[in-house]
């Protein structure tokens, strides 16, 4: 099964992400994360990403469907993959048919997380990972069982990224607006465009996930 997940910031992508991946053995792609994994690293891509992240804009399509590419050529997903953060513009989304197409492949199915704005900020404000083992967490909306402990790996050491400020927010919600909505209606006019309500509790967008992927999963070819 090959999915995109889109949305904007805070939408749930990740979140959900990583459940789907559990639950369907597929992998997660987050161009995000292997942004942030350059960054860290301090490579050529890293040091041209950093600025742009921080200031909330897009990094290049050049630079990033060379990174998809790349990565869907890996052998762990061949079982399929979820795109979290990819394809963010026009231009990404046609790489993206080109590359599936010469490699025989489709997109089963592409979501999107419908989340008001106003609701975005408070979510991303909120927002930490675990520094082990990457598990995301929230301050009201899903916090470690035992407060300051990972749930997952025990760790007691977490992080914010350098891009949930509150001010980088809105230019990332702007980013989303102009340069990424205008990709719904391309997979919309390919008929695999799918709406979830990301407003609702965590648990219940992954039932309303699951079921919508299910059941295209029995449904006749
Ligand atoms: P990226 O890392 O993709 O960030 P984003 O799209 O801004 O999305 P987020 O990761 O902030 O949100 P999310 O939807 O994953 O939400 P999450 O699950 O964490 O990209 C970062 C930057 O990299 C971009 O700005 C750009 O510069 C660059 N970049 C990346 N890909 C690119 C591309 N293809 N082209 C160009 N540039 C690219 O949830 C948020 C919080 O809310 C969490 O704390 C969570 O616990 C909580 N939460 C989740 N769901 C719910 C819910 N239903 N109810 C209540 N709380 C919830
Ligand atoms: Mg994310």
């Amino acid at each position: 099964m090959n999915l995109i997940l889109l949305g904007p910031p805070g939408a749930g992508k990740g979140t959900q992400a990583r459940r789907l991946q559990d639950r369907y053995g597929i992998v997660q792609i987050s161009t995000g994360d292997m942004l942030r994994a350059e960054v860290a690293a301090g490579t050529p891509v890293g040091l041209q990403a950093k600025a742009v992240m921080a200031a909330g804009q897009l990094v290049s399509d050049d630079i990033l469907i060379r990174m998809l590419a790349d990565r869907i050529a890996r052998p762990d997903c061949a079982k399929g993959f979820i795109l979290d953060g990819f394809p963010r513009t026009v231009p990404q989304a046609e790489a993206l048919d080109g590359m599936l197409a010469s490699k025989g492949l489709a997109l089963d199915a592409v979501v999107e997380l419908r989340v008001d704005d106003a609701a975005l900020v408070d979510r991303i404000a909120g927002r930490f990972t675990c520094a082990t083992c990457g598990a995301g967490y929230h301050d009201t909306f899903q916090p470690p069982k035992v407060a300051g402990v990972c749930d997952v790996c025990g760790g007691t050491t977490f992080t914010r990224r350098a891009d949930d400020k509150r001010e980088t927010v809105a230019a990332r919600l702007a980013a989303y607006h102009s340069q990424t909505a205008p990709i719904l209606p391309h997979y919309a006019a390919q008929g695999r465009l799918h709406e979830v309500d990301g407003m609702a509790e965590i648990d219940s967008v992954t039932a309303a996930l699951v079921a919508l992927l299910d059941g295209l999963r029995g449904r006749p070819a």
